[in-house]
C-alpha cells in the first residue's frame, strides 16, 4: 500500500466543462434546508473555529463543521437520504417541497394517499442509517444492505431504526447493484446517494439535501466574520458530498473558494479521473478495504463528476494513516480550541491541511494551492464515532494504524 499523499491538480481541458452547478442553485438548496428544519431533531451543527490550530500550523483560520450532532445520528448522510425521499413523496402526491414539512407528511391522510412502501439502499452505514431513519419516521419500510468488511456496531445502529440490514460478501459498488435490483423486483424505491445512467433524480435531490450543511457553514462563517473562506477541503467516496457543497459554493460565492476533494487511495476513482485529464470518470474495483468505510467507493457519482471536473482545483488520494492523524488531532486539542470527536471518513480533511501545513515532502501543494497565514480554511467533519470500538482502537492504540 502506498504511504505517500498523491494529488492533481485540476488540468481537464476547458472543452470538456460545462456549466452544470444549476441543480445546487441557492432556491433549491433553501428548500431542502427548511424541510430539514421541519424536523423536530433538528438543529444547526456546530461550526468550530480552531485558532490554536490554526495558529500551531500557519494558517489564518480553521473552520471545522461538526456533523456529528447532526440529527443524533452522528453523521451528516441524513440530510440526503431524508430529503431525497421526502422530494420523492412530493412529486407522487404532486405538490411542490415547499408546500410539505415533516408534520405534514405524518399526517393520517398524507399517509392514506401515499399508501405503504419499502425504501431500498446500500450503505458503508451512515447513508444507511439516514434512509432507515427517515423511513421509521415516515412510518415505512426499509431494507440496507452492507458490503463485505462493514461494521457490526454500524450494522446494529442500522438495525435499531427498524430496518432489514445485512452485511453482503459484496464490495460497496456491487451492493448498490443489489439494492437496486432488489427494489426493482419487489415494487420498491431505491434510494442511492449515487447516480448512474439512467437513475439521476434521487441522487440529485440527495446532493440538494447536503446543501443544507453547506449553508448553514455558510451562514456560520459570516457570523465570524468570514465573507467568503478562500479554501475548502471536502471528503469524498462517490463524490455526492463534495459535488453538493461545491455546487453550493458556486453558487454562493463570486470569489469560488479553492476546492480540494480529498480520497482514500484504495478507492480513489475521482482522483484517477483526474490524473486521466479527459474529463471521463475512471473506475477503482476490489475490496477497497480502507479504514475510512464512508469513502470506500469506486464509481463516482456521474452528476457530480461533472461539477468537480468543472469547478474543484485538486484531487488527492489519501493513505489511512492521515485520516488517523486527523482523528487524533481533532481529539486531542491546543489549548482552547474545541475537542471534536471525528471518525475516520470525517477527520481525513483535518490530517491532510495538518501535512501539507507541515511536512516539507508537501510544500510543493501547500504553495501550489496557495496555503498561508491568510487563508480561511473550511472543512466538514463528517462523522463522529460511527464505530465507536475503532475510534478508540485507532485514537489510543495509534501504533497500528501507522507504517
Ligand atoms: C462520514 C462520511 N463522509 C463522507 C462520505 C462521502 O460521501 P460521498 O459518498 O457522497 O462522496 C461518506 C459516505 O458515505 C460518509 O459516510
Amino acid at each position: 500500500m502506498d504511504k505517500f499523499i498523491k494529488w492533481e491538480k485540476n488540468r481537464i481541458p476547458n472543452s470538456e466543462k460545462i456549466d452544470c452547478a444549476n441543480i445546487l442553485s441557492l432556491e433549491e438548496v433553501e428548500k431542502a434546508k427548511k424541510f430539514h428544519e421541519s424536523f423536530p431533531e433538528y438543529s444547526k451543527t456546530p461550526l468550530v473555529k480552531l485558532d490554536n490550530l490554526a495558529n500551531e500550523i500557519g494558517l489564518g483560520g480553521i473552520y471545522l463543521k461538526d456533523e456529528s450532532f447532526r440529527f443524533g445520528l452522528n453523521a451528516f448522510k441524513v440530510l440526503g437520504g431524508s430529503f431525497s425521499m421526502a422530494k420523492y413523496l412530493a412529486k407522487k402526491l404532486g405538490k411542490d417541497i415547499s408546500e410539505l414539512d415533516y408534520k405534514e407528511l405524518i399526517k393520517k391522510e398524507t399517509k392514506e394517499k401515499i399508501g405503504n412502501m419499502t425504501f431500498y439502499t446500500a450503505t458503508d452505514g451512515n447513508h444507511g442509517r439516514g434512509v432507515a431513519w427517515t423511513a421509521n419516521k415516515l412510518e415505512q419500510k426499509s431494507v440496507v444492505y452492507m458490503p463485505k468488511g462493514s461494521s457490526e456496531i454500524r450494522l446494529q445502529a442500522i438495525k435499531n431504526e427498524g430496518a432489514i440490514a445485512s452485511i453482503t460478501d459484496m464490495n460497496y459498488d456491487d451492493a448498490v447493484r443489489l439494492a437496486a435490483e432488489d427494489a426493482k423486483n419487489n415494487n420498491g424505491l431505491i434510494v442511492q446517494d449515487t447516480a448512474w445512467e439512467g437513475y439521476e433524480e434521487i441522487p440529485t435531490w440527495i446532493m440538494q439535501g447536503y446543501g443544507t450543511m453547506a449553508l448553514e457553514a455558510i451562514e456560520q462563517l459570516k457570523s465570524y466574520g468570514i465573507e467568503e473562506p478562500t479554501h475548502v477541503f471536502v471528503q469524498a467516496g462517490v463524490g455526492s458530498l463534495a459535488g453538493g457543497v461545491q455546487g453550493v459554493l458556486v453558487n454562493a460565492y463570486k470569489n469560488i473558494p479553492k476546492t480540494v476533494i480529498v480520497e482514500s487511495n484504495l478507492a480513489d476513482c475521482l482522483y484517477k479521473s483526474a490524473v486521466a485529464a479527459d474529463g471521463e470518470p475512471r473506475i477503482v474495483g476490489g475490496d477497497m478495504q480502507t479504514i475510512m468505510a464512508g469513502l470506500a467507493c469506486g464509481e463516482p457519482n456521474i452528476i457530480s463528476w461533472e461539477i468537480l471536473k468543472t469547478y474543484s482545483d485538486t484531487f488527492v488520494s489519501s493513505p489511512d494513516w492521515v485520516a488517523a492523524n486527523g482523528m487524533r488531532i481533532l481529539g486531542n486539542p491546543l489549548g482552547h480550541d474545541t475537542r471534536v470527536v471525528s471518525g475516520e471518513s470525517g477527520a481525513v480533511t483535518t490530517g491532510l491541511l495538518y501535512e501539507i501545513m507541515t511536512n516539507e515532502d508537501y510544500k510543493e501543494l501547500k504553495n501550489e494551492l496557495k496555503l498561508d497565514k491568510n487563508s480561511k480554511v473550511l472543512l466538514f467533519s463528517t462523522e463522529g464515532d460511527t464505530d465507536p470500538k475503532k475510534y478508540r482502537e485507532i485514537v489510543w492504540m495509534g501504533g497500528k494504524y501507522e507504517f
